[in-house]
Parts: C-alpha cells; sequence; structure tokens
C-alpha cells in the first residue's frame, strides 16, 4: 500500500492583525495520496494560498494535525521544518519568484545547494535534468529580466522540480500568462503528473481546474465539495472515499 502524502485533520488557521482575527481556515480534513492531481478552487480570499502555504511548511496551523510522508509536523520547529520543506516540495508561484541577480542555472541550483544528502555531481545533474524537462537549457545563462513570463515560468517549473520533491505545489501557476504560455505551463504540468508527480494547484480558471483529476473547492476556509475524476480529466463523481475526508456544506 502506498504512503498517504499528506494528512489533515481539523486543521485551523487563524490570523491576527491590528486587532481583527480572521478564521483564514476552518476545520480543513484533507488527504493527498501519492500520484493525485489536486486543483484548488475558490473565490478570493477563501483561503486558497493559506492552505497551500501550510500543506508546504511555509506557515504553521493554529490547530489540528498535519502529517507529511505518515509523520507529524505539528511539533517540528523552524529549522527541521525548512529542511523538510527544501527536500519535498516544489513551489510555483503566479509571480514566478525567481532572484534576479542569478541567472537561470543558479536559480535552478539554489534549492539544491542546501541539500546535504546530494552530491555536487548529483546537483549539478538534477539541475541539468530539470533544465532539460521544461526545454530552457538554451537559457541557462540567461537572467530573469532577459526572459518571457513564460519563460520564467518554466524555469521556476525547473527549479520546483530539480529535487524531485513528493509534491508540486502550484499558486495560479498561470496566472500571469497569456493564453498561449498559460497552455505551455499547464501542458508541463499534465506531463510531470503523467510521469508520477503528485500536485496540488491553486487556480482561478475552470479549464486549468479540469485538467487535475481531483478538483475541491473552498469557500469561507472550508472545503466545501470535493471531486475524483474516474478517467483523470474533468469534474467527475464525487468519490465516497474522498468524501470521507472532507467537510461538506450547503
Ligand atoms: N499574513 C496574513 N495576515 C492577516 N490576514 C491574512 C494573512 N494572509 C491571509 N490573510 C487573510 O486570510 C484570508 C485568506 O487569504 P488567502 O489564503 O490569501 O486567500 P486566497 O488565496 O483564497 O485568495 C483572507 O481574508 C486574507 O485577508
Ligand atoms: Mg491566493
Amino acid at each position: 500500500m502506498k504512503q498517504v502524502l499528506i494528512e489533515m485533520q481539523s486543521i485551523e488557521k487563524i490570523f491576527y492583525a491590528d486587532d481583527v482575527e480572521t478564521h483564514a481556515l476552518s476545520n480543513i480534513h484533507l488527504r493527498i495520496q501519492p500520484g493525485d492531481y489536486l486543483s484548488i478552487t475558490g473565490p478570493s480570499g477563501c483561503g486558497k494560498s493559506t492552505l497551500l502555504s501550510i500543506i508546504g511548511l511555509l506557515d504553521s496551523a493554529s490547530g489540528g494535525d498535519y502529517s507529511l510522508l505518515g509523520e507529524s509536523v505539528n511539533n517540528l520547529d523552524q529549522k527541521q521544518r525548512t529542511k523538510i520543506r527544501n527536500k519535498e516540495i516544489g513551489f510555483i508561484f503566479q509571480s514566478f519568484n525567481l532572484i534576479s541577480d542569478m541567472t537561470v542555472w543558479e536559480n535552478i541550483l539554489l534549492p539544491l545547494s542546501y541539500r546535504r544528502d546530494l552530491s555536487n555531481t548529483q546537483k549539478n545533474a538534477l539541475a541539468t535534468q530539470a533544465l532539460q524537462d521544461v526545454s530552457m537549457t538554451h537559457r541557462k545563462k540567461h537572467y530573469p529580466a532577459q526572459l518571457s513570463g513564460g519563460q520564467q515560468q518554466r524555469v521556476a517549473i525547473a527549479r520546483a522540480i530539480a529535487g524531485k520533491p513528493s509534491l508540486i505545489l502550484a499558486d495560479e501557476p498561470t496566472g500571469n500568462l497569456d493564453t498561449k504560455n498559460a497552455e505551455v505551463v499547464m501542458r508541463l504540468l499534465d506531463e510531470l503528473h503523467h510521469n508520477g508527480a503528485s500536485i496540488c494547484m491553486v487556480t482561478h480558471d475552470p479549464r486549468s481546474a479540469q485538467r487535475a483529476n481531483r478538483s475541491i473547492h473552498i469557500i469561507d476556509g472550508q472545503i466545501v465539495s470535493d471531486e475524483t475524476s474516474p478517467l483523470g480529466k474533468g469534474m467527475g463523481t464525487l468519490s465516497a472515499a474522498r468524501r470521507d475526508h472532507c467537510e461538506v456544506k450547503g
């Protein structure tokens, strides 16, 4: 039996700012299996990015239990969280988030540079492979500003996948791209999934969401539907197994 990738029970997130309490996430139950391709949709401010940040160990929950690859991450300190994040999670952001004074090659190598479990030869081989996977080898020595938005996002994808993470998290990955470049990025994600990657993608675009094999909808910090498509494409029927792990409201 394959190990569960992500297991969340009763996750809560409350932000406190200027005497205002925001309940960004309430009672989130979520299980992600290896090989899942999830889309997360919902209105602006419903908690999508917050959920992704908690899954990716960029932020921690205010309450509830979260296990990654069977290990509870509730009580880890910052150093331990960073180490796990660096190895197991690949992030893709809407605004690419490449480092402007580093070349394409240096950007891709950066997250690998923190990995003590890899030799330099291995790091170079992984970065070379990732560049090839996104067809950007010819732009290796370029700086981000010298690339189009679509190319920058391909480099960001290479950076995310180079270390062969257990889970790829993408927050509106096509939000800053035109239709043509968005399609290139979506095809890359399809291909990564086809080759075995587990992906969790926040999107505004219903057509992008339909490419995932599982669609989660969030409203006001709660998962209101969780649908799995048996064909791996499009919105499918609500599977009983998934339903057990989501709060269905309304
Ligand atoms: N760092 C923060 N401090 C205070 N409130 C925040 C913070 N981050 C997010 N929020 C609030 O939490 C809610 C969910 O935000 P977010 O997860 O960014 O929504 P989405 O990505 O779905 O648009 C919003 O009301 C937002 O204003
Ligand atoms: Mg967001």
